[in-house]
């Protein structure tokens, strides 16, 4: 049966590579439409738990894992495993390990590399590789392909494609298979064999001429994010000193029906993708002598916001007679976005570090996430989410909103609080003189 075959009938076996925010609910989604799947992870601690059932992402639940999970004398769907001697077995491998930056701020693609090295060692007729990892327009191309195509011929023997991840974490608004996946091959059929493997599991398919397209296609989207952002926190800050409130003209500004849609302001980027994957960008037009002047100065001015929310906790303090040094703040909210369990790259780990470094006492809620420490960035930082009671918010000299969670009860913590300074606009309508926007 040709893998073609194989892909319309589901009797190709997906392989997973990288189970993290990204490649997890892929699984899920490839075993809910009926293929087998078996997942790939170079860290045995997910293996082992995800083998025996287990989630280690919050809005996962174990046990839609679990129902899955191939087990003595039961069928499911999927197992996994950290031994990547196996990627020959699956028809089809799915790329999803991570592509952070160097030190250096320069895209740090040594996870993308290692896989296809791994992959071409054990690289068959017959398999469909899917890089999905956010990456700069060639990285299929020129990395992937060299590494791949060896021994066998792409687009004949084997296939490549491009396909960028759309997952939008914590949020149920939009189910993976109504959002539409871009998909660009390296040849034609490679992209016939992507677009068949994708129409599998989303409504619509959209193919690309390239997997170059494909990959800057992803990019814009993030950059058309990170470039939004940065423009209302500027017009936040200009709000602040013209004694205007932004969320109220961004409010205004919305009910226009056409050209305009609305961003909010915040505390500064975070996550996985926007503060990161513009500046791949940045660095493969450099090769063009071309500088990307909008993703530049957005990073600026979205890096910026920690500061700038430090200074307004400093402003609120002095109005209130008390300097920053000595002073107690605590933080709701580290996560990068409301209601996840990920704090990679939040503004609020910069946040803490500037409040600390100012003389400042730290302590932290968040609902999502009990710990933080052991981080490469924050090498200082031990600390456990404290409860949220009405003694530890009254002891605060000032409550700190950096993010939103649902859970928390807004009226509460404002009626609690002694000094509350907010970077969302959470506690809108319940100033009673001690509230301070960021
Ligand atoms: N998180 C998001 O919302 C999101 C959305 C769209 C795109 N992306 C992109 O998807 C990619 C993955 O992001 P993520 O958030 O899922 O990362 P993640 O860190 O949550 O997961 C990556 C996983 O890959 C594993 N891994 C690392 N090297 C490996 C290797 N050589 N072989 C097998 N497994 C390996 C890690 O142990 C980890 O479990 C990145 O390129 C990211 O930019 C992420």
């Amino acid at each position: 049966m040709s893998l073609l075959e194989k892909i319309k009938n589901k009797q190709a076996l997906v392989g997973i590579i990288g189970l993290g925010y990204v490649g997890l609910p892929l699984v899920l989604r490839f075993c809910e439409v009926g293929f087998n799947v078996l997942g790939f992870d170079t860290d045995p601690k997910k293996v082992e738990v995800l083998n025996r059932g287990g989630s280690y992402i919050e809005h996962i639940p174990a046990h839609r894992l679990a129902e899955l999970i191939k087990r003595q004398g039961n069928g499911g769907r999927f197992s996994a495993t950290h031994d990547m001697g196996r990627l020959g077995v699956p028809d089809v491998l799915i790329i999803c390990v991570p592509t952070p930056l160097t030190p250096k701020r320069e895209p740090d693609l040594k996870y993308v590399e290692n896989t296809s090295r791994l992959i071409a060692t054990t690289l068959r007729p017959g398999q469909l590789i899917s890089l999905e990892s956010t990456t700069y327009p060639g990285t299929t191309e020129e990395l992937m392909l060299p590494i791949l195509g060896a021994r066998l011929q792409v687009g004949q023997d084997f296939y490549l494609v491009f396909s960028p991840e759309r997952e939008d974490p914590g949020s149920s608004r939009f189910p993976m298979s109504a959002i539409p996946k871009v998909v660009g091959g390296v040849t034609p059929a490679c992209r016939e064999h992507g677009v068949a493997l994708y129409a599998q599991v989303v409504e619509q398919v959209i193919p690309v001429s390239s997997t170059r397209a494909a990959e800057m296609s992803k990019l814009l989207e993030n950059i058309y994010r990170a470039v939004n952002i940065a423009l209302v926190n500027e017009l936040k800050m200009l709000c602040l000193r013209m004694g205007l409130d932004i969320w109220e003209v961004i409010e205004a500004s919305k009910t226009k029906p056409f050209g305009f849609q609305a961003f909010y302001p915040g505390p500064g980027l975070g996550g996985h993708c926007i503060p990161i994957d513009p500046f791949y960008l940045t660095w493969k037009a450099r090769e063009y002598d071309f500088s990307t002047r909008f993703i530049e100065l957005a990073g600026e001015i979205n890096s910026n916001m920690p500061y700038f929310v430090v200074q307004r906790v400093a402003e609120a303090l002095n109005r209130q007679g008390k300097p920053l040094q000595g002073a107690q703040i605590l933080v709701l909210g580290i996560a990068y976005k409301k209601d996840v369990d990920d704090h990679r790259e939040s503004p609020a780990l910069k946040i803490i570090q500037l409040l600390r470094e100012g003389g400042a006492g730290v302590s932290y809620n968040d609902p999502h996430i009990p710990r933080c420490g052991g981080m490469r960035r924050y090498p200082d930082f031990d600390m456990s989410s404290v409860p949220l009671t009405a003694q530890v918010i009254k002891q605060a000299d000032l409550v700190l909103l950096v993010t939103d969670h649902t859970a928390y009860d807004y009226p509460w913590i404002a009626s609690q609080a002694r000094l509350i300074v907010d970077t969302r606009n959470a506690f809108k309508g319940l100033d009673g003189g001690h509230i301070y926007q960021a």
